[in-house]
């Protein structure tokens, strides 16, 4: 036969089998040899090339992660096909591992069209076992995600067996496990079952599922459908992305949000326009950066954002109350809209309209939270931030503002009904920051109320970091 000369191909392919062959530790040639080999066979090719049009964009380095994917022989053996797509889509590399049952559900030729991938599917293969390919598979990788994980490969696990390709890769693993169980409700709830995963609990084993729902077996439900492929693929995502910094860890940061109500009668109230967006949004940023943040806010249509104590108020006065029971606080940030003004002869009851003419509404100023905490003499906050929601003399009125009412810095914008900023999603702010006498003023470019947070949050973590 004659030696192999291939010309005339195209440069992805070249790329292409340059990058296979590196995978699989051959050179070009025998890359190419293996690939007519199999193909000559009529087997799915070992390092299949994928038809041009389907064939991923190589790009290694927007790579996150790789994962070794174990299906088990369970029905829904078919829903792990779904999740290589999703795992590709989050930009990590999957690579195949089927048992001997779950070539019984679906074919190693799928899921290698799919990953773009070589399947792995015996223990014995010479082809991959020449330089212990099952160890590689173990190692090789930064997490092995194992769904459907059957009871039976559960119970291997808990029990250390290693008698085919699928249990010798969980044996031989040096990296984190994440394992989809999917059974029907009753070998999920079978004494055997139940004890297999409290082991493997123990042994660090991270599990997701199963849900509960409709068997496959006709007219059985219970616990024991395994979890969408989004949720297998978004906790895989959640196990490999490294641990974001924790700028804020150990401090506590008190903010408050949207307007307050200010009650005329039972029924009637004075408010605001303002959204709660924005303090939300900065709510949500301090716990990203890991600090404990209570949030006192007025009524607002917003989810409570994760991981944060959430107060709800209605008033200003109720706002006080929270924010002074809430301290101490290393960080306290007001960007409520508080009325500045309540009703001082608040009705009882629904006031009707009379011959007299309109009810008469006195107002009464309402508590300034803002300087109220700013000049607490034991339990101010180290850092006090400040909003100064402006329609005019921005800067001017944001200074004076600063030193009126004690606090350390002012986040000032622009609140004219022309910007949007009340119930939109973007904001233009100023950073006033106060050093002594002086006033230091940062003007940012318009941003959306989450990067505003985000931007605030930093330049918080710079200032604590600095006096820590
Ligand atoms: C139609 C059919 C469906 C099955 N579905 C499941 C299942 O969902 N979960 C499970 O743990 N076992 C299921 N089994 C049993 C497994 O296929 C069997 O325990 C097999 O040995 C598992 O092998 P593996 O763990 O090496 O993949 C099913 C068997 C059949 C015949």
């Amino acid at each position: 036969m004659a030696n192999l000369t291939i010309r005339r191909l195209d440069d992805a392919i070249r790329d292409e089998l340059r990058l296979r062959a590196a995978r699989n530790g051959r050179s070009v040639e025998d890359e190419v040899r293996v690939i007519l080999r199999e193909a000559a066979q009529n087997r799915a090719p070992a390092s299949s090339l994928p038809a041009p049009a389907e064939r991923p964009a190589v790009d290694v380095s927007n790579r996150l992660a790789a994962v070794t994917l174990i299906i088990g022989g369970g029905i829904a053996a078919y829903k792990s096909l779904d999740l290589i797509r999703r795992l590709k889509e989050r930009r990590i590399d999957v690579r195949c591992v089927l048992t001997k049952a779950a070539q019984q559900f679906v074919t190693p030729l799928a899921a290698s069209a799919l990953s773009h991938e070589r399947v792995y599917t015996d223990l014995f293969d010479p082809e991959s076992e020449f330089d212990a390919g099952h160890i590689r598979l173990a190692r090789d990788c930064d997490l092995i995600v194992v769904a459907p994980a059957t009871a039976d490969l559960m119970a291997k696990m808990a029990n250390g067996h290693a008698d085919d390709l699928a249990s010798a890769i969980l044996l031989a693993a040096n990296k984190p496990i994440l394992l989809a169980p999917a059974m029907n409700p009753l070998m999920w709830n079978n004494a055997a079952t139940r004890r297999n995963v409290m082991q493997l609990r123990r042994d660090g084993i991270h599990t997701i599922g199963p849900n509960s729902g409709e068997m496959a077996e006709a007219g059985e439900a219970g616990i024991g459908r395994m979890s969408e492929p989004t949720e297998i693929a978004a906790a895989a995502e959640h196990l490999l992305r490294p641990p974001k910094p924790q700028p804020l860890a150990g401090k506590r940061v008190l903010i408050t949000a949207g307007p307050t109500h200010e009650p005329i009668d039972p029924v009637r109230y004075i408010a605001n326009r303002s959204s709660g967006k924005q303090g939300f949004a900065i709510a949500a940023a301090a716990q990203a950066a890991g600090a404990e943040v209570v949030l006192v806010t007025g009524p607002v249509d917003l989810r409570d954002p994760a991981g944060v104590t959430v107060i709800h108020v209605e008033s200003a006065r109720d706002m006080l109350h929270k924010v002074e029971a809430a301290l101490p606080a290393d960080i306290a940030i007001f960007a409520a809209a508080v009325a500045d003004w309540r009703v001082a002869n608040e009705g009882e009851q629904k006031l009707k309209k009379t011959s007299a003419g309109m009810p008469p509404l006195q107002l009464v100023e309402n508590p300034d939270i803002l300087a109220t905490v700013s000049k607490l003499k034991d339990k101010r906050p180290p850092l006090v931030i400040g909003f100064a929601a402006e329609t005019e003399h921005l800067i001017d009125n944001a200074k004076a503002k600063i030193k009126r009412k004690g606090c350390d810095w002012i986040v000032a914008n622009d609140v004219s009904p022309a910007t949007g900023v009340m119930g939109g999603d973007r904001n233009t702010v100023h950073l006033l920051t106060r050093d002594g006498a002086e006033i230091g003023v940062d003007s940012w470019p318009v941003m959306t109320k989450e990067q505003v947070a985000t931007q605030l949050v930093s330049r918080i973590a710079a200032e604590v970091g600095a006096s820590r």
